[in-house]
């Protein structure tokens, strides 16, 4: 069943009932100021951090679901309703909630009014902005009054849920004509407000929450609405609210527009007060002149939508299937926008309050990402290697205000510094800026201590080297890429957190993910060496990356299928000798991307186990078969119910992997197939199973175990995003970059029989031809006419235009 569907013109989804099988929502917002908002206008905002800069209230897991963020309501007559349906829940007319790339435009009618509402976050503000549209259908006068509502958050969001002795006698707020300002803490050493404004007189306002709607109401009956009549309440302490009433006549036919800001303004320490004890409000009626105008917010509408324009058109697509044409053009780049900004900080899933930026999950999130903004990839790598330790080991997270490591999680994850190796690997084939990895970048954020990139790097492959356990593999330390498989945690009392409960000492568990991670990561890193003028240690490490696929091969193979560990005792895990949890996709996915088996037939056995045992319509899960009880030798898998999350769930974001294993061994159908049963566009038609978002991927769906199974959970921030679009970009429709070249190499199998890739990548564009004839043994290319050896494209020069034919 659908709920909607896309426009792809116009790039949005378009919700067509507010009644959807879960909040669907959006971001606004590219850098600095960001917007979550559902389909019927729930959601928050925030200033850079989600925990300690939050602008609106929200309450998770409440019931109803998301009521919360921004509330409109009209009273027309004696009838009060609300155009984005909720927090009302009222009778529509007519409901249509379109998002599209950094905009979301809501808009519902009743008894003859259309009211519609397209929220930014205009390109350089650091404001939410709306523009509400009214429009009289009827043919008789109207008399509205409408009641804006957006609730603020004090701030510091874990503050604002949990500290209510102090912050019920914290709430400040000042007025001046139709703004409100929210200063709340400013008299004390915050420079910053927020400040909600409207750009037309008001007939009243509310400031407290309490009065706007009676202590015992909720959101979708305030008393003030309700008997029409703005209070003018100024709060003091509790919750404060910013509240605009407007009185709007409509003519038949009549339209009129409003825009509302709401906005978050830092002061200068000396330019804190307009004079002692009333807040600088400069900088805020400047934010608000610059959107006075209705055409002001239509340019900046224009520019965001050139904006993303602009990005997308790096990497396109023409196929027949529309599906794949959408997910690769805009939606799959799309997510990647969103969980580089976001990590995994605030979503419907995340609170914005406990995850800071990943060491591991930001490496990832850059392999969507980085030929959309180069530069922005370039500066996060410096900030993630910045939070490396000197011995090559890594903080697991840090901290995006500060962007300092997060100790209250520490380090541990042995796999962590290999990401860094892939992602800087991934930025520098984008770029050609080799001169990155001289640059000097500190350890953990001390500049008395920095070292090159390159070190860093180096430090990265030797951390692996230097913690190897009994069989020459890994060691796993908390946890590798499977943050649930905690094999030295051994946690029997209720509430340890299992990342971060003291582990028993001891070099006995290892990773084979992370031996087949390193066998991926070497002929990178090696290249990289070489480049550097190490060629020694390149030398070298070509032969540990040897020695690695050979400890692979003869203690972390099954029989059937990679194993997945050794645990602390030194048992298998993942092993066909296993009563539970015999086999794991991850090791079978990157092992065989790192090449391992390729040659001797392991690397296809491993697939086809993949195939019997964890495919299912629905897509790979993580093991099988699930865990049924606790087992306190291998920590937090075990703890979820069987078909849910790390404990044998579909977890999308390793999927890909399996994906692009198929087309290492020439499988494309294999790999279009699996690509499709999870790729978001592609289960639109079962939303009502699948739930969340169809534009987006969700990190897991449950798996065949579950009572649930296929309803998926965790949309927006995943390594799903960027590692599904390595998968279908680079590997399926293998257009990818390398150190020296562009390499076009297909592996779609039999389906898409013919399309075309246009691809920007160091100032020249690629336009690509592919008749996917499947009649040759490897792809035939002509450059420009001329045939070609290999499929390695030389780059060409900025501004010129390269056209590839490719027969497969
Ligand atoms: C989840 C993982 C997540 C981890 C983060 C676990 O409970 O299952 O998916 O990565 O928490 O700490
Ligand atoms: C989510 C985490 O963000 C990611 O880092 C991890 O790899 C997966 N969960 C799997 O456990």
């Amino acid at each position: 069943m659908q709920y909607g569907h896309f426009d792809d013109e116009a790039r949005e989804y378009v919700v067509t009932t507010p009644r959807t099988p879960y909040p669907w929502i959006n971001y606004l917002g590219n850098e600095d100021f960001f917007s979550l908002i559902s389909h019927t206008g729930g959601g928050y905002c925030f200033y850079r951090d989600a925990r300690f800069r939050r602008l609106l209230r929200y309450r998770y897991n409440n019931s109803p679901t998301d009521v919360g963020g921004r509330a409109l309501y009209i009273r027309d007559g004696d009838d009060v309703w609300t155009p984005a349906w909720m927090p009302m829940k009222s009778e529509l007319d007519s409901f249509e909630c379109r998002h599209g790339l950094g905009t979301t435009k809501i808009r519902g009618s009743r008894n003859g009014v259309t009211a519609e509402m397209l929220y930014l976050v205009p390109l350089g503000e650091t404001a939410e902005v709306c523009r509400l549209t009214l429009t009289n259908e009827s043919s008789t006068v109207k008399t509205l009054k409408v009641f804006s509502l957006v609730e603020f958050c004090l701030w510091n969001a874990w503050d604002d849920q949990t500290n209510f002795q102090r912050n019920f006698s914290i709430g400040e707020i000042e007025i001046e004509g139709s703004a409100i300002y929210h200063v709340t803490e400013y008299r004390e050493r915050r420079n910053h407000y927020a400040v909600f404004g409207v750009n037309s007189p008001i007939a009243g306002f509310d400031t407290d929450r309490e009065t706007f709607l009676g202590l015992y109401n909720g959101l979708h009956e305030p008393e003030a609405v309700l008997e029409g009549a703005p209070r003018n309440s100024i709060a003091s302490g509790w919750a404060p609210i910013g509240s605009h009433c407007l009185e709007v006549e409509l003519a038949p036919g009549e339209s009129r527009s409003f825009v509302f800001v709401l906005g978050y303004v830092e002061n200068p320490d000396e330019d804190k007060w307009e004079r002692p004890g009333v807040v600088n409000k400069e900088p805020a009626r400047a934010l608000m002149a610059r959107f006075s105008e209705t055409a002001q917010l239509e340019a900046a509408v224009a520019e965001l939508r050139d904006h993303w324009s602009s990005l997308l058109e790096i990497s396109t697509v023409e196929s027949s299937d529309e599906r794949l044409n959408r997910m690769v053009n805009t939606w799959n780049p799309y997510q990647c926008m969103v969980t580089f900004n976001m990590s995994r900080s605030a979503s419907y899933f995340e609170s914005g309050i406990g995850r800071g930026m990943g060491f591991r999950d930001s490496n990832q999130d850059l392999l969507g990402f980085v030929h959309l903004v180069p530069e922005r990839a370039r500066q996060r790598i410096i900030d993630i290697a910045s939070t490396q330790f000197a011995d090559g080991s890594a903080y697991h997270q840090y901290q995006p205000l500060t962007k300092r490591g997060n100790n209250d999680i520490g380090s541990g994850f042995n796999d962590d510094p290999l990401w860094l190796i892939i992602g800087v690997a991934a930025y520098i084939k984008e770029t050609g800026d080799f001169d990155i990895l001289s640059e000097e970048v500190p350890f953990d954020n001390d500049e008395a201590n920095t070292a090159t990139l390159f070190e860093h790097l180096r430090r990265s492959f030797h951390f692996t080297l230097e913690n190897l356990g009994p069989h020459g593999l890994p060691l796993i330390g908390r946890a590798d890429w499977n943050d649930c498989l905690n094999l030295n945690c051994f946690s029997e009392t209720p509430d340890e957190p299992y990342q971060t409960t003291a582990n028993r000492e001891g070099r006995t568990a290892e990773s084979i993910f992370i031996a087949g991670q390193f066998v991926y990561t070497a002929p990178d890193y090696a290249d990289l060496a070489e480049y550097m003028g190490f060629a020694e240690e390149a030398t070298a490490a070509r032969e540990h990356s040897t020695q690695m696929e050979a400890a692979i091969l003869e203690h972390g193979w099954d029989g059937e299928w990679f194993l997945r560990a050794y645990d602390f005792f030194g048992n298998k895990v993942g092993s066909h000798e296993c009563e539970d949890g015999q086999i794991f996709i991850e090791p079978q996915g990157f092992c065989v991307m790192a090449g391992v088996g390729v040659d001797d037939g392991r690397a296809l056995r491993a697939l086809d186990s993949v195939a019997e045992r964890l495919a299912t319509p629905y897509g790979i899960v993580l093991n099988q078969p699930a865990y049924s009880r606790y087992h306190v030798e291998l920590g937090e898998i075990s703890s979820y119910p069987p078909g849910y999350k790390e404990n044998a769930g579909i977890f999308c974001h390793n999927n890909p992997w399996v994906m692009i294993a198929e087309t290492r061994v020439g499988r494309g159908d294999r790999a279009f197939d699996y690509y499709k049963r999870i790729a978001a566009a592609y289960l639109e038609k079962i939303s009502d199973v699948h739930r969340t978002e169809p534009y987006v991927y969700s990190q897991m769906v449950a798996g065949r175990d579950a009572v649930r199974e296929g309803e998926a959970k965790n949309s927006w921030l995943t390594g799903t995003a960027a590692w599904n679009y390595v998968a279908i970009a680079h590997h399926i429709l293998g257009i990818r970059p390398e150190f020296d070249g562009l390499r076009v190499s297909p592996c779609i199998g039999a389906e898409i029989q013919n399309f075309t890739v246009t691809r920007r990548c160091r100032g020249a564009v690629y336009r690509i031809r592919v008749t996917n004839s499947l009649k040759h043994d490897g792809p035939l290319l002509k450059v420009n006419g001329e045939t070609t050896k290999g499929t390695l494209v030389p780059y060409a020069p900025a501004g010129e235009t390269v056209d590839i034919d490719c027969e497969t």
